[in-house]
């Protein structure tokens, strides 16, 4: 870090840029601020590092970031999966550059040191030339473990800070998002091995966040997908309705009285379903896919699972998990302009092969980089990045339905859906992340 940074750093108070009802634009295009959120954001709060189907088999591995730091996700000898970082044990050189592949072992591209599954140095080439007392069993000589690492029901996390949280305590009730996507297989299991989209718009990662849980800007923003009638696109056999968006050019009823629930503590947050309800699909792929969840769920069980009641949630600071268009989205800062969004479609394990092809399929309509709902998205949040240059006003405003946000019997904000409150939790805890 050089010293005019450290020197900004130093007298730096994030509560400063975060108002009730508004955040100062700097938090969007200030390049010390993103360092620093590099810093401490990624660097404390518990980060989705990948799904183990993604790698099933011993060897296989794939490359991710944490913040700006080089990670691997792979599978050991002993079945289980490791968080380790990237980079040689011996200088540091990066060791995997593909995005996924199989390594047994690792081997450095520079001088040739091998490391196993799991980061163990394996071998140091020509070790006759090392000391005696050289002890090559020192895991500071290995790729080295991420100190903070739990698989919640396939989903890996990690944790740079070791006093952080428990991952279910960081996660609190969003954690039901997950059992409630993977109680949707009839194995009790998601893969998200059927291959990820892969892109980078020009504006700050927290755009891409906020709108995650953004009920506001539906019926505008995605106007050309909604037909005169105000019903968006069929997206499944099955349901040729297509959900009710807007009713006479205004946002439906239905659509604003969804729930948005946000978590101040740790700015997670979700909107409630939107009204295209499985349990209302008649087509024979979908009755099996019924039949077989009934051996696994109580009746009130299968319900909830099959008319999920939270559309999307955002796992603070740089995951979501849709339940309609069903996918898991990471957000990866790469400058304070700049962003890649990477996102997998959720297959469930023992669902009907067609059911499953439907999910791909649907996802490359609505989230691809050609898709009919992100690419407006996108647009977004370049023309929020651009727009920032105006200078016309020091503050970017969040207050929809500031003064009607309730507090439930846990602590936690509940509003109606198109209202700003999501965008809310996640700057309290962005200041909180932020402070020194
Ligand atoms: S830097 Fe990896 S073996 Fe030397
Ligand atoms: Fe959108």
């Amino acid at each position: 870090m050089n010293d005019i940074l450290k020197n900004r750093i130093s007298t730096f108070d994030p509560s400063t840029l975060v108002r009730s009802d508004k955040v100062h634009r700097s938090v969007y295009c200030d390049p010390a601020i993103f360092d620093l959120e590099m810093e401490r954001i990624f660097g404390r709060a518990w980060l989705y590092i990948g799904h183990e189907s993604e790698v099933e088999k011993e060897g296989d591995y794939v490359t991710r970031l944490l913040g700006r730091r080089p990670v691997i996700l792979s599978r050991h000898s002993d079945g289980k999966v490791y968080v380790i970082y990237n980079s040689c044990g011996h200088r540091g050189a990066k060791i995997c550059v593909e995005s996924r592949g199989n390594a047994r072992p690792f081997r450095c591209p520079y001088h040739g040191w091998t490391f196993k599954s799991n980061g163990d140095l394996d071998g140091v080439s020509m070790p006759r030339g090392y000391d005696k007392n050289i002890d090559f069993k020192d895991p500071a000589l290995g790729m080295r473990r991420l100190p903070k690492v739990e698989n919640y029901r396939g989903f890996v996390f990690a944790c740079l800070d070791e006093a952080a949280l428990s991952l279910k305590e960081w996660l609190g009730p969003a954690i039901h998002s997950i059992d409630d996507i993977v109680d949707r297989s009839p194995e009790g299991k998601v893969l998200l091995s059927a291959g990820v989209h892969r892109y980078i718009f020009r504006g700050n990662w927290k755009f891409q966040l906020e709108n995650t849980v953004d009920m506001y800007h539906v019926p505008f923003s995605h106007e050309s997908t909604i037909s005169s009638q105000g019903r968006q696109f069929s997206r499944r056999q099955g349901d040729a309705a297509g959900s009710s968006i807007s009713e006479k050019g205004d946002a439906a009823k239905r659509w604003e009285q969804r729930e948005s629930w946000g978590s101040a503590r740790n700015g997670h947050s979700y909107t409630g379903h939107q009204p295209v309800a499985d349990n209302k699909r008649v087509d024979e792929i979908h009755k099996r896919y019924v039949e077989s969840l009934k051996k696994k769920h109580s009746s009130k069980r299968l319900e909830e699972v099959l008319q999920p009641r939270r559309h999307n949630t955002a796992f603070y600071p740089n995951m979501s998990l849709q339940a309609l268009n069903q996918h898991v989205r990471v957000i990866c800062p790469i400058s304070v302009d700049r962003t890649e969004v990477l996102v997998w479609p959720v297959l469930f394990d023992g669902a009907p092969k067609e059911m499953n092809m439907d999910i791909i399929r649907g996802l490359n309509v609505t989230h691809s980089a050609a898709s009919l709902i992100q690419t407006d998205d996108l647009e977004n949040f370049h023309r929020c990045q651009l727009g920032m240059k105006a200078e016309n006003s020091e503050w970017v405003w969040f207050a929809r339905g500031v003064g009607t946000d309730q507090i439930n019997n846990q602590g936690h904000f509940i509003n109606t859906g198109t209202a700003e409150l999501p965008q809310r939790a996640q700057f309290i805890a962005w200041a909180n992340l932020m402070a020194p």
